[in-house]
């Protein structure tokens, strides 16, 4: 039987080439996003996961067993334009709700929706993407307050869900991943001071992740890794 997999965040840049991955490589794929998507091979589901009885509904139309959960969606620009603080004298409500909103509170949302209705005599995993700056005591430079802190919360709501699927679901695998830095919309603006060779394409990015999630193991729930499968400590 083929592998079921949920990606959320579809139509952003890693988000659409992971759902390609996972088509190619056989998995029958449900890509969720607001805007929709044209996935060939993936069936597009239309939702916002903040609209809680939406999601619900959609969800409830999966009417087979879930081995994998991506959420690929985030943000580090604000509706406004607003892009991340260089000092704390940048910091602004709006902006940073927009950051716990799109990096902290969405991924765990469609936690709340999706992890309790995943099999307990199986494998599953859940994954959401992070960011390395997301990491506290990685952080020796300081500035992008409110992305870094909304990544960080993200990583310790990985943590605590991790420790409860536990009870629960033992072979659940429930992971942070910090997808290198990418050629998107996201990184564009931050894109002149990659060393060569160091910025991937969303196509190459998403090969490393899989290969990741692939080789995940029970005990590497609650932790964050990077595309290279290097763990980046908390
Ligand atoms: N690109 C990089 O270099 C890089 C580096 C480190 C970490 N990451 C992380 O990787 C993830 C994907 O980034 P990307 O580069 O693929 O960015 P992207 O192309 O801008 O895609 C972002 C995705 O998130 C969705 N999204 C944003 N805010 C949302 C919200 N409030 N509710 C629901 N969906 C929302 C967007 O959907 P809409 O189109 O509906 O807004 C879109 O599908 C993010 O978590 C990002 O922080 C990226």
């Amino acid at each position: 039987m083929p592998r079921t997999t949920l990606i959320f965040g579809a139509n952003g840049g890693i988000g659409t080439a992971l759902a390609q991955i996972f088509v190619e490589n056989g998995d029958q794929v449900w890509a969720f996003s607001r805007a929709g998507t044209r996935i060939a091979g993936a069936q597009n589901v239309v939702v916002d996961p903040m609209d809680g009885t939406a999601l619900k509904a959609q969800l409830a139309q999966i009417d087979v067993p879930i081995d994998q959960v991506v959420v690929a969606t985030g943000g580090l620009h604000d509706a406004a334009g607003r892009g991340p603080e260089k000092t704390l004298r940048a910091l602004d409500a709006d902006y940073m709700q927009a950051m716990f909103t799109a990096n902290t509170m969405v991924p765990a949302m469609i936690a709340r929706q999706v992890l309790p209705a995943l099999p307990r005599n199986r494998r599953s995993v859940f994954a959401a993407l992070s960011a390395r700056v997301g990491s506290i005591s990685d952080n020796h430079l300081g500035g992008w307050h409110s992305y870094r802190a909304s990544k960080a919360a993200l990583n310790m709501l990985i943590r605590g869900f991790a420790i409860e699927m536990a009870r629960t679901h033992p072979q659940h695998i429930c992971l942070g991943l910090h997808p290198g830095t990418v050629d998107t919309d996201l990184s564009r603006p931050f894109q002149a001071n990659v060393p060569e060779g160091k910025l991937f394409t969303p196509a190459q990015s998403a090969q490393y992740l899989a290969k990741v999630l692939e080789r995940a193991q029970a005990g590497d729930t609650g932790k964050c890794f990077d595309w290279a499968g290097k763990e980046i400590p908390a």
